[in-house]
């Protein structure tokens, strides 16, 4: 009885900490942990250079290798991080570009992964 009203008084102790740090932590600084961790697990990922080819053939009507129109950079030959956080930025409206943030919400970890592959090797 004793042991478990210490468990209970363990998980009662725990959920008071954790709401603590949540009511501490700012909405930014939140998405910016997850966005943290979703670049970790996209750059983890074994990503298939292939598949990011055949996906940037719907970004080849805008960022051109060579072209530097001013407004539209070049993406080719960017790290695979800078490239990975770009595009979970738009995602998640943290960079506001509309045409980029409707393009960057259509793709999934894995489309990431290959496109930042692919574009980093350019
Ligand atoms: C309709 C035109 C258009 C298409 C198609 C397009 N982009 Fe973009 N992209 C832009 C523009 C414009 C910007 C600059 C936006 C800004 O100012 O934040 C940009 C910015 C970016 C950036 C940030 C680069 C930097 O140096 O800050 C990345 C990464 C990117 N695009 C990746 C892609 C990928 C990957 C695709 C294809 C899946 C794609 N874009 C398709 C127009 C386009």
């Amino acid at each position: 009885m004793l042991l478990r009203n210490k468990c209970i008084g363990v998980a009662v102790g725990i959920t008071v900490c954790l709401s603590c740090f949540a009511g501490d932590t700012s909405e930014e600084s939140l998405s910016e942990v997850r966005l943290a961790t979703r670049i970790d697990s996209i750059l983890k990922e074994k990503s298939d250079i292939f598949y990011g080819e055949f996906l940037a053939a719907q970004c080849a009507s805008c960022h051109s290798k060579n072209e530097n129109t001013g407004a539209i950079p070049i993406i080719h030959g960017q790290s695979k991080l800078d490239l990975t956080q770009a595009l979970l930025e738009y995602q998640n409206e943290l960079r506001t570009n509309a045409i980029m943030q409707s393009i960057a919400g259509a793709l999934s970890d894995e489309d990431i992964g290959a496109l930042a592959l692919y574009f980093s090797k350019q």
